[in-house]
């Protein structure tokens, strides 16, 4: 039996689901590339750092709705490992962006019972921001909402690289048998080891490229590129990414309807 708390978060969550939106097919983890901050600023006569305070905020939006509608994970591209070629003033304000928004939302992330993880490279970042990451991931690690991961210093080759770093470090010590590989044990070693695959990526700002992000669980995800730039993306952007989530028709490979000349041999 179902416990009573867990049943009226379910119905709060049907109340919750917008109109239109099946609450019983809703993705259960989301992908995003933010993009389109610099431009955004632009397009306002403002200098870029101004787009990535913006695009905290609607980060900040998709986030809590996307837990008011019951998505289970949300994972965000925030700084790739190629990220770092961008000139040096720009880098130095989002780092100490990270910075500031993880101190100052720290506790009502904690007050929503949000999981924060942050997936990457961790060590190449600046050792304040590394200790923030460490004090947050450890304070929020129990929570029971939404699993939000902050995709930083994150690369999707490099994370590929790692995983099979590490699987060949333990055939090498005769821990593992390279035989006994398979795809299980190699995505155990990935940063999103205990999230599912991302059901949906979203891109903002209509590129149509996958920029290195998350290679491995985005095998079977479906895609919906917006022409919205990431500061703009509200409650309706979102709303329009899960009902165009909703009409696709999902194969994995397979095929739906099975047509009705196939019989098997
Ligand atoms: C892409 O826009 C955006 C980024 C590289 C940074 C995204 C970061 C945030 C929204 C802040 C997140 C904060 C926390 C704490 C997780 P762009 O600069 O590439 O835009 P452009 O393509 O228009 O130049």
């Amino acid at each position: 039996m179902n416990h009573p708390s867990a049943i009226k978060r379910d119905q709060a969550r049907l109340r919750a689901c917008p109109t239109g939106l099946d609450p019983h097919r809703m993705p259960k983890h989301i992908a995003v590339i933010m993009d389109g901050n610099g431009r955004w600023a632009k397009a306002k006569g403002l200098p870029r750092i101004m787009g990535h305070r913006a695009g905290v905020e609607a980060l900040k939006r998709t986030l809590r709705l996307c837990s008011d509608w019951g998505i289970g994970a949300l994972t965000v591209y925030a700084f790739s490992t190629e990220n770092w070629s961008r000139p040096g003033d720009e880098v130095k304000f989002l780092m100490a962006l990270f910075e500031r928004v993880l101190q100052r939302e720290l506790q009502s992330l904690q007050e929503e019972k949000v999981r924060i993880r942050f997936l990457g490279d961790l060590e190449g970042l600046p050792r304040r921001l590394q200790g923030l990451i460490a004090e947050a991931t450890e304070l929020t690690a129990m929570n029971t909402g939404i699993h939000f991961n902050v995709c930083t210093n994150y690369g999707g080759r490099r994370e590929l690289v790692l995983a099979a770093q590490k699987l060949a470090e333990r055939s090498a010590k005769g821990d593992l048998d390279p035989a006994l590989i398979d795809e299980d044990l190699f995505a155990a070693e990935l940063f999103t080891a205990s999230d599912v695959d991302p059901d949906l990526l979203i891109r903002t700002s209509g590129e149509m490229r996958v920029s290195n992000f998350l290679l491995w669980q985005l095998a079977y995800a479906e895609i919906h590129i917006c022409d919205i730039l990431w500061p703009d993306f509200d409650a309706t952007a979102l709303r329009e990414s899960l009902a165009d989530y909703q009409s696709r028709c999902r194969r994995f490979g397979g095929l739906d309807p099975v047509p009705s000349d196939y019989s098997e041999s």
